[in-house]
């Protein structure tokens, strides 16, 4: 079994993450939980950041707080230097509430409200990343009525898409995101925004994928958004400052997974910047990139309890877990797949087939299907690991199932960053029922 970052099976066989072991966490905090490995995220960031500052590279490299947004994540992006990615009002208030520096914020989304765009501009963010015609006007209102000028990037489709291994390029992009780079749509946005005196236009932004294992769809993408950038200089002596290469790098869910170090994505990217700034005569422009899942995938892990168990004769064992797609909703939403171990039995083999089943009425809450672990029994705590990236940000109130706590661990110290929801909590924004006769 691979494991990750600062994890390891201690002398008790049990598993051990950031010097705590993990089954003095599940008495501590209760089950479900899930655990973050701070060290890996910390290196992680630095890696990323490493790789631009050993190429002179003027960079932001932005945490996509999609990805896990609380008040605690979004501290430790701030101590590591980091920007941040925010796709809606609550994700902005919560980096706000963090005291996260707002010019190193850049709001995203291809439908933020006219609240939040003035939310943004109240709260004064780094840089917008305008998405469609709709947000352009909007957008250009809102600045006029905060009389302020915005900082801008425009998401474009480059005809570019990554997933994992493969990547695909298409004429035209089938996307709800940003404008095509093809049809004329992404000129004509550059057009209208060069045209305001309420918008100062930063540059390009895209975004190709994610879970991506090589640098292919960034290097291709970077040299259709350099083309087009040189046709806009002849148009509108336009000269971009900022290039963002988006998110989406891989991590190693599953032994089948092999993404490239970090920096190896880094050192492409900015390769094919290079180039193609010196093929078209561009200064370099400052690259930044947005890694959610990279940052803290495998840096989370959840800690179940194992409860009851359901053999069918002949075909397979359910190990059934006191969680599922309330707290984990990729293996439904996604077939996504994960390893696991038995954090309280690290040394037995882990060679008997089961599936794990969550706990929720849909017959495909299932986590893992067909994963070799030891012989189980209720009580057991079975670890799920990275589960850091679209676990806690996904999760939700299924069946009334309250959401786990979150914990941070690091240096052998455990802290509680998110408490456990309760029952109460479940109901606190229900108002009871009045009947028609009481309201008269
Ligand atoms: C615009 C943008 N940037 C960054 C990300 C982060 O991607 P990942 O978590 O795969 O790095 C996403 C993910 O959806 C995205 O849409």
């Amino acid at each position: 079994m691979f494991l990750h970052g600062t994890s390891r099976h201690n002398d008790l066989g049990h598993l051990e993450i950031g010097g705590i072991d993990t089954t003095e966490l599940a008495k501590k905090y209760g089950t479900p939980l899930y655990i973050y490995d701070i060290a890996l995220v910390r290196d992680r960031a630095r890696s990323f950041k490493k790789a631009f500052e050993e190429a002179r590279i003027s960079a932001q490299v932005a945490y996509a707080s999609k990805a896990f947004s609380s008040i605690a994540m979004v501290q430790i992006a701030k101590e590591e230097g980091l920007s941040l990615d925010v796709v809606s009002g609550g994700e902005l208030y919560t980096a706000v509430a963090a005291g996260f520096p707002s010019e190193r914020i850049h709001f995203h989304g291809n439908n933020k409200s006219y609240e939040e765009l003035s939310m943004a501009l109240s709260h004064d963010v780094g840089c917008i990343v305008v998405d469609n015609f709709h947000e352009i006007s909007q957008l250009e209102k809102a600045a006029r009525e905060h009389g302020k000028t915005v900082s801008v990037l425009l998401r474009v489709t480059p005809g570019v898409e990554a997933h994992t291994h493969d990547y695909i390029t298409t004429g035209q992009e089938d996307s709800k995101f940003g404008f095509d780079l093809h049809n004329g749509q992404a000129e004509q946005a550059a057009k209208n925004v060069l045209a305001s005196d309420a918008f100062n236009l930063l540059g390009i932004h895209c975004h190709i994928g994610s879970q991506i294992f090589d640098a292919t769809g960034f290097v291709l993408a970077a040299d259709k958004i350099f083309a087009k950038l040189a046709e806009w200089r002849e148009s509108y002596g336009f000269e971009p400052k900022v290039l963002n290469l988006g998110g989406g790098f891989g991590i190693r869910y599953t032994k089948e997974d092999e993404p490239l170090p970090p920096g190896e994505y880094v050192k492409h990217m900015i390769q094919a910047v290079k180039t193609n700034a010196d093929r078209y005569s561009f200064r370099v422009p400052e690259i930044w990139i947005e890694p959610g899942r990279s940052l803290v995938g495998d840096a989370g892990t959840t800690l179940y309890q194992i409860g009851s168990k359901k053999v069918v004769p002949g075909l397979r064992e359910y190990v059934a877990v006191n969680g599922g797609m309330s707290d984990n909703i990729r293996p439904a939403l996604y077939q996504a797949k994960y390893e696991a171990a038995i954090a309280n039995k690290m040394n037995a083999s882990h060679n008997k087939k089961a599936s794990v089943a969550g706990k929720l009425c849909e017959s495909g809450d299932m986590l893992i299907w067909d994963i070799d672990l030891p012989e189980t029994e209720a009580g057991d705590l079975l670890a799920v690991f990275c589960t850091g990236a679209y676990g806690y940000s996904m999760a939700n109130n299924y069946n009334r199932i309250p959401r786990p706590a979150v914990v941070f661990v690091e240096d052998g110290k455990d802290q509680l960053v998110i408490k456990r929801e309760t029952f109460e909590d479940l109901i606190h924004l229900d108002l009871p029922y009045k009947s028609i006769v009481e309201q008269k």
